[in-house]
């Protein structure tokens, strides 16, 4: 998959697509990340691409026209098919199953906004799927790019090991994780629980589930009663 993100700050990309495992993707093939510098596509002698919004208030909003030709020019080198995706407060919230819908597209574009957003005609134009990461208050939609970078990837076939793609599964499914434990088996007179070096496989397993629905329940009721939602509906088929 290629994904392009078109950007005010290339470089804040840097270290997060140099490390881990969106790094290993790319190099294994999986992903190509292109990172696309809006400031390339003003019209401006100076590279502005901002100016102060129509009707007046506080900040600068991002210029349609420089988008559109960045995206124009993505659409003319390869990417007639890739899915254009907006970054915004106001877009619709992220989550694993939205991550999963866009790992299945042949390419996105990630249109990543700053101070004010983007004029409005960017929207009107270009009708991209309008995406926020949650409610609370960013600088630009970077941050939430990445976040959305490192989720999609992780799905892409041979991304994740077998064995980590299993995990993955089980925890996609709507738990929280069970709590893990490394050496040694006392830190600070705190324990190890017993049943973890206890070597019965079907002990640990059931302590594993018990905990990781215990946590769910208690953190997270929402996620608790959508997979007992889930579960029923299953049960009916
Ligand atoms: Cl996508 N952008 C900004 N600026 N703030 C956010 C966000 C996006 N998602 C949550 N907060």
């Amino acid at each position: 998959m290629i994904i392009d993100v078109v950007t005010l700050f290339p470089s804040m990309f840097l270290g997060v697509v140099g490390e881990s495992i969106l790094n290993r993707a790319q190099e294994g093939g999986q992903v190509k990340i292109n990172l696309v510098n809006l400031r390339d596509y003003s019209k401006d002698k100076h590279k502005k691409v901002d100016a102060p919004p129509y009707g007046g208030g506080p900040g600068m909003v991002i210029m349609a026209e420089p988008v559109f030709d960045a995206v124009e020019d993505l659409r003319k080198n390869g990417r007639e098919e890739s899915f254009l995706v907006l970054l915004t407060p106001g877009g619709v919230r992220f989550d694993q199953t939205l991550a999963q819908e866009l790992s299945k597209q042949k390419g996105l574009i990630l249109l990543c906004g700053h101070y004010e957003g983007f004029d409005e005609r960017v929207s009107q134009g270009l009708s991209p799927l309008e995406v926020s990461i949650g409610d609370y208050v960013l600088t630009g939609g970077e941050i939430p790019a990445m976040v959305l970078l490192d989720s999609v990837t992780r799905l892409l076939p041979g991304v994740l090991g077998s064995k980590e793609s299993l995990l993955e599964e089980s925890f996609s499914s709507g738990s929280l994780e069970y709590p893990q434990f490394t050496r040694p088996q006392e830190v600070r007179g705190l324990k190890v629980p017993e049943v973890l070096v206890s070597g019965d496989h079907a002990k640990v397993a059931e302590w594993r589930e018990e905990k990781s629905k215990e946590r769910t329940e208690e953190r997270r009721p929402d996620l608790a009663a959508k997979k007992k939602k889930s579960n029923k509906q299953f049960r009916q088929l």
